[in-house]
């Protein structure tokens, strides 16, 4: 039988989010107002951090399971290929551990490439519109809340290549990292790349709780990893609004011409987030000698490499929305030339 220590609900996280949200769910049709719901919504979550954060609460306590998996074979992108279909359990099972590896690898390179450098970028007075204290206690705190992240899909990973005798696996760098670092090293100038970080970064905390939600419910799944997943998400549940405000101060405080080069920006890391990073799966597969591995992922680019589809990327297009950008052409153009306009 598995026990773990108590933890605080996602229930309860979810409700303590909701009542800020609730309280500041006034009118923004004015600039103004949105300015002063943001910023006073900032202040609000960095008040209640203390109380909320998962880094305050007990560490979860590691227990294997004999009969369970690692992770689900519904996010595999090759789920449906005979190639996959037709390997044996024990080799399915290993493609399974690979596949919460990796899924803990993109967290650890999201936290430690993308989130806290723009944070960074925050604390130091970096960007318009989060120069004030409150924005950088926000930012500061959420740094210790990355950092915590750090440590606990660390240590799953840790302990699965124990448990599974996986401990010579490499995760190389994923695509969404790259493809940022790419288009920053085009970059002349400094703020130029420090708005595709800090894009990068809303964009990432604003899908992340998708991207731990199926997870962190499956009783499937081996409890320890579900219980990781969800004590992570109890803390996105609240970056989520949080970036959303951060990205609002920022955008209302750059000039006209940041404002375009933003627009243009924003939507990329949408389309980077939807890479169904085959590369890094090829990697793996190899590394555990799944047999064909090559052809099989071959298949997968022969599908597409991206799959816009899978991700709810309404968030990120209400936002733009609600801060005008898609009232510009250049802002219209650049979202729908990313896909993401019906
Ligand atoms: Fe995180
Ligand atoms: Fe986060």
């Amino acid at each position: 039988m598995i026990r773990f220590r108590p933890s605080v609900s996602l229930a309860t996280s979810l409700i303590g989010i909701l009542d800020i949200m609730i309280a500041f769910n006034d009118d923004v049709s004015t600039l103004s107002n949105d300015v002063s719901r943001s910023k006073r919504m900032l202040s609000a979550f960095a008040k209640t951090w203390p109380n909320r954060a998962r880094v305050k609460k007990e560490e979860l306590v590691p227990i294997f399971e004999e009969n369970k998996e690692d992770f689900l074979e519904e996010l595999l992108p090759f789920k449906d290929q005979a190639r996959y279909l037709s390997a044996s359990k024990e080799m399915k099972s290993k493609v399974l551990t690979c596949g919460w590896i990796m899924y803990n690898a993109k967290t650890v390179q999201i936290e430690t490439e993308i989130v806290a450098p723009a944070c960074s970028d925050i604390t130091a007075g970096r960007l318009p519109g989060l120069d004030d204290p409150e924005a950088q206690l926000a930012a500061s705190e959420t740094m210790v809340d990355e950092a915590y992240h750090l440590h606990l899909v660390e240590e799953a990973n840790r302990l699965t290549k124990r448990w599974r005798g996986m401990d010579t696996l490499h995760v190389p760098q994923f695509h969404l990292v790259g493809y940022m670092k790419q288009m920053q090293a085009q970059m002349e100038h400094a703020w130029q790349r420090q708005m595709i970080q800090f894009c990068t970064a809303v964009v990432s905390e604003i899908f992340i709780s998708d991207y731990l939600h199926l997870l962190s419910e499956n009783q499937e799944i081996q409890s320890f990893n579900r219980q990781t997943v969800e004590a992570h998400r109890h803390d996105e549940m609240s970056h989520s609004p949080l970036f959303r405000s951060f990205g609002k101060l920022y955008f209302y405080n750059l000039t006209e011409a940041q404002q375009a080069f933003c627009a243009d920006i924003l939507p990329r890391p949408v389309v980077w987030f939807a890479d169904r990073e085959l590369d890094v799966w090829l990697s793996l597969l190899q590394q555990i000698n799944f047999p064909d591995a090559e052809a099989m992922i071959q298949e997968c680019r022969d599908q597409h490499e991206v799959d816009l589809a899978a991700l709810d990327y309404a968030g990120i297009v209400s936002l733009a929305s609600e801060i005008g950008m898609l009232d510009t052409k250049v802002g219209r153009d650049s979202f729908a030339k990313q896909g993401l306009l019906g």
